[in-house]
């Protein structure tokens, strides 16, 4: 797999806050955004688990700061910016990250259920952009939002986290369109089924994994680097006029769960 196919400091200049632990999907994105020069807030509930990814970009060189806030909680969210702000002096980079999700038929989950995930993936996504614009709009930016596949079918025992998904589909298109004008980006990454993630941790039967790798067109499960590669070019220059796209990065797998025919 190719390691490195974008140019040294791509970002340099830029700062960057990214939602969610400090691990997994937006711990991959956050590291790769700080090596490529931007300087990086990590954002989530709980700051000791940010601090140790903020630490290892420190380690390889990179300029990192976490902070604790929860995106449900819109206060939260602008002290973080503020802060975010405070200590880089400008931000130009936003990555809506932070999720929830578990396994639960429609029927047995609570209204509080629905509502915790959509809260988390739905409004704190919108709360993240709210809070940011006034300072994404002095230079322009990019959003980039972390959504999913599993809102493209009727997928089993997620109706919270694909109603919430759908809605964050919905907001990247609309932000496209109503901050365009002030150079500000948005558009959106669906991740298929990546390894060593908490997603694949709580979804995933292990009985069922060789299966569902049988099932991916490329015959893979994908890579978190899969997933920074993609995010480095939606908040790079290089995409300067890609404007509400939600990029599927799945291997084909979504398009793939043909209800007439399987591979086997
Ligand atoms: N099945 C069904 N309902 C569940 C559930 C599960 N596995 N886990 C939580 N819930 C329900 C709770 O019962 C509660 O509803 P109730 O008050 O009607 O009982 C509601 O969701 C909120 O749960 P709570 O634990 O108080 O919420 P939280 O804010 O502490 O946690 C979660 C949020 C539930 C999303 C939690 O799983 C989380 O923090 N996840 C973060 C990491 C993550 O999910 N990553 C995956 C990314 S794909």
């Amino acid at each position: 797999m190719i390691e490195h196919i974008f140019a040294d400091n791509l970002l340099a200049g830029r700062v960057a806050f990214v939602t969610g632990g400090g691990t997994g999907i937006t711990g991959g994105v956050a590291r790769a955004l700080a090596e490529a020069g931007a300087r990086v807030a990590l954002v989530s509930r709980k700051r000791e688990h940010l601090e140790p990814a903020a630490e290892r970009i420190r380690a390889g060189g990179g300029a990192a700061l976490a902070v604790a806030a929860d995106v449900r909680v819109y206060g939260e969210v602008e002290r973080a910016i503020a802060t975010t702000v405070e200590q880089f002096g400008r931000l130009d980079i936003i990555v809506n990250g932070a999720a929830g999700n578990f396994l639960c038929r429609a029927e047995e989950l609570s209204p509080n259920g629905f509502g915790t995930v959509v809260d988390i993936d739905l409004k704190g996504t919108f709360n993240v952009c709210r809070a940011a614009f006034d300072e994404l709009k002095k230079r322009g930016g990019a959003i980039l939002n972390i959504s999913a596949t599993l809102q493209y079918l009727g997928t089993q025992m997620q109706a919270h986290a694909a109603a919430a998904k759908a809605g964050v589909d919905s907001l990247t298109r609309t932000l496209a369109v109503e901050w365009g004008g002030y150079q500000i980006r948005t558009n959106a990454i669906a991740p298929g089924p990546i390894e060593d993630t908490e997603g694949m941790k709580r979804l995933l039967v292990p009985a069922l994994k060789d299966k569902l790798r049988h099932r991916i067109p490329v015959r893979r499960f994908g890579r978190i680097r899969d997933i920074e590669h993609a995010a480095l070019f939606l908040c790079s220059d290089a995409a300067s006029f890609i404007n509400g796209a939600i990029l599927v990065v799945d291997g084909g797998q979504w398009l793939a769960t043909s209800r007439l025919l399987s591979p086997e």
